[in-house]
């Protein structure tokens, strides 16, 4: 499975830290190209490969890590066949730092229309970006990281792609429910829930 994540801000650079720390390869793009990621890259070491935009568009599974108006432009024109999109983004308005007014939408049915012939799940949005290049295990548990989508086998893939960075991952199901809750304003969002090790609950 090729990974790649669009977008080596604060979000990308902490999920691109997280696949080396777990020993799995991740391209990352930018729009001021790969040699602007020279800096990362020497510092997180050979499995994180500076890529355009163009080839990390072609991975099996792309993690959108971008600012949400960024994403119609950024993905214009892809062929996607059933390949994965991962939907990072949030929707708000700066500097009110309130959720945007999408008329009744959801973000990620927005980021989904963008991508027809994608399978698109919502992750990775729902941590601070110092808590999500972190180390995931913390107060003797795992911090929890949110699913939602409606293909549950593009679901399925994520929810093992985020127990295999070493986060507990939490399938909330299709867009219309998990979408919602995890959504920028929903009630998981920028919040941080970690998984205590059950053995502690005994
Ligand atoms: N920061 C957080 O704690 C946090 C938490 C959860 C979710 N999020 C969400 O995650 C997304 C990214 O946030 P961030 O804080 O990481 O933003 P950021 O630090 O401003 O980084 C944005 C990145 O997107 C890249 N980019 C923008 N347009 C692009 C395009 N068309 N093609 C390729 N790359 C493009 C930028 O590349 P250049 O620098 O080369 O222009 C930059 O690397 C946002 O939707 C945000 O709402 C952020």
């Amino acid at each position: 499975m090729k990974y790649a994540i669009i977008g080596a801000g604060k979000i990308g650079s902490a999920l691109a830290r997280r696949f080396v720390a777990s020993g799995i390869e991740v391209f990352v793009a930018n729009t001021k190209g790969p040699g602007s990621l020279a800096g990362l890259a020497g510092e997180l070491g050979a499995l994180m490969k500076p890529v355009t935009s163009e080839e990390a568009l072609q991975a099996d599974a792309v993690i959108l890590a971008i600012p949400f108006d960024a994403v119609p432009e950024a993905v214009k024109g892809v062929d996607w066949g059933g390949r994965i999109v991962i939907d990072a983004t949030n929707a708000i308005d700066f500097p009110a730092f309130t959720p945007r007014d999408l008329k009744g939408r959801l973000s990620t049915q927005i980021v989904a229309d963008a991508v027809p012939g994608a399978r698109v799940v919502k992750a990775f949005n729902t941590l601070l970006a110092t808590h999500l290049g972190a180390d995931p295990v913390v107060l003797g548990g795992r911090r929890v990281l949110f699913v939602s989508g409606d293909d549950a086998p593009a679901r399925r893939a994520v929810v093992d792609l985020i127990e295999h960075l070493g986060f507990a991952a939490v399938d909330l199901g299709a867009l219309a429910e998990g979408g919602r809750a995890q959504q920028f304003g929903g009630g998981v969002a920028a919040k941080e829930f970690v998984l205590l090790d059950d053995r502690q609950l005994r």
